[in-house]
């Protein structure tokens, strides 16, 4: 482990709490410092995960004495849900489950249960999906189905076993991933997404492949710009490829459309695969780009993070949070929760990506940084 990495759990102090002015309605649609409404909350229920992708949690830094959480540490099930509950009265429609790897959270059906059971004011049951690795979906779609959960998203650099594993890092096969993809298509889980993080010089040779794979399955990829997330990646400018030259690569091979954003405030940039007359042709899908990193999409922002411990993050780049963890296992009632979570949202002027360019050329491999992991705070 390198001297100047500093494991961010050590390292954590949280943000001091805005003050609650309780003569503001508590209304579902709070705008933030640039008007950005709150419509999305994801939940990273473990800190933990079973993969050792580079980009995310490298071998040398999480190595088999890195200090996790201990398990009191942990927001539980209820605390989640309660949390949860308070979020979707101010806006949030969409709960998104994270890690690390969620699935290694144990009985993770009964947080999904018990999530689908929340409404929104109008009545309306959440959009509730999760981001896993897929290494064990095969085991467990079912069982989330059954628990109610609407989506899921799975996490796949490569189709080729070699390249798959050297990401991975735990030399973890890529056919039990596929295996877990059609486990979760066989269950009845529907929107299924496949995220691809391109390193250029790693897996950049991949992309076509994936495309010919998923195109006409129903599964929607997307690529994703390798960022600079976190402190210890190591991450360098020159292993990103543009979001504009992975779209070159595929139009090589397949005709492509431009399609609208099917979402406010969505990541992605999506791509429909056209018929002859240069029309989408929606029974082959479509492809997504999420490019952070030469196209930031700060400006729609609706994203909290709930971390696995209780800190309410505003940004995936952020350093600090709010501890929001002392709160729920304080003395709050649900409303003066919901007062607090408003005051953080509209004091909120996070927009790291578009501000990135402005950085220092060398700030995102900079000691001095202190950014939190990604595996901490939920992709
Ligand atoms: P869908 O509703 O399924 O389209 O989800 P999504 O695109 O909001 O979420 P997903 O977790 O699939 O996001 C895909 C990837 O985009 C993440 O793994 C991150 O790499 C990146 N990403 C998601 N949200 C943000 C964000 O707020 N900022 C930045 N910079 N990147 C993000
Ligand atoms: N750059 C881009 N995406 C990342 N993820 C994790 N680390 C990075 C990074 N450095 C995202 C990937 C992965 C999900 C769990 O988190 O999308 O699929
Ligand atoms: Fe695990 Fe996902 Fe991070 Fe890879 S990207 S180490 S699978 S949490
Ligand atoms: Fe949102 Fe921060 Fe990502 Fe910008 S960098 S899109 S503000 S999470």
């Amino acid at each position: 482990m390198s001297e100047r990495i500093i494991p961010v759990v050590a390292e954590r102090h949280s943000l001091p709490l805005p003050p609650v002015n309780s003569s503001l309605a508590l209304t579902p649609a709070q705008p933030d410092g640039h008007g950005r409404l709150l419509r999305d909350l994801r939940i990273s229920v473990t800190d933990r995960c079973n993969f050792r992708c580079s980009y995310c949690m490298p071998k040398e830094v999480f190595h088999k004495d890195y200090p996790y959480l201990p398990h009191g540490d942990l927001l539980s099930f209820e605390e989640i849900t309660r949390t949860a509950q308070a979020f979707v009265a101010l806006g949030v429609r969409k709960i998104r489950l994270t890690g690390g790897e969620p699935l290694l959270r144990k009985n993770i059906e009964v947080l999904i249960a018990q999530l689908a059971a929340l409404r929104t004011p109008e009545g309306v049951p959440l959009d509730l999906t999760l981001t896993t690795n897929g290494s064990l979906l095969a085991r467990k779609a079912g069982a989330l189905k059954e628990a109610g959960l609407q989506r899921i998203t799975v996490s796949l650099d490569g189709l080729d076993d070699a390249v798959f594993r050297q990401m991975n890092d735990v030399d973890f096969p890529v056919a039990e991933v596929l295996s877990g993809i059609e486990a979760a298509q066989a269950a009845g889980l529907t929107g299924i997404k496949v995220n691809m993080v391109v390193k250029r010089g790693t897996n950049e040779d991949q992309i076509v492949p994936m495309a010919r794979h998923f195109k006409g399955t129903g599964v929607t990829l997307r690529f994703i710009e390798y960022m600079d997330v976190g402190a210890t990646n190591g991450w360098r400018m020159d292993e990103v490829l543009p979001s504009a030259q992975v779209i070159e690569r595929l139009r090589a091979e397949f005709p492509l459309v431009a399609l609208a954003s099917s979402a406010p405030g969505e990541t992605a940039q999506r791509w429909g695969y056209a018929d002859a007359q240069g029309a989408w042709d929606a029974s082959q899908g479509e492809v997504g780009v999420i490019s952070s990193v030469t196209q930031a999409f700060c400006g729609d922002c609706n994203r909290a993070r709930l971390s696995t411990e209780g800190q309410l993050y505003l940004c995936l780049f952020a350093s600090q949070g709010y501890d929001l963890r002392s709160l729920i296992r304080g003395s709050l009632s649900d409303t003066e929760l919901r007062q607090q979570i408003a005051a953080i949202w509209r004091a909120r002027q996070d927009r790291y990506s578009e501000l990135r360019s402005q950085l220092p050329p060398d700030s995102a491999t900079s000691p001095a940084r202190k950014r939190v992991e990604m595996s901490y705070i939920g992709g």
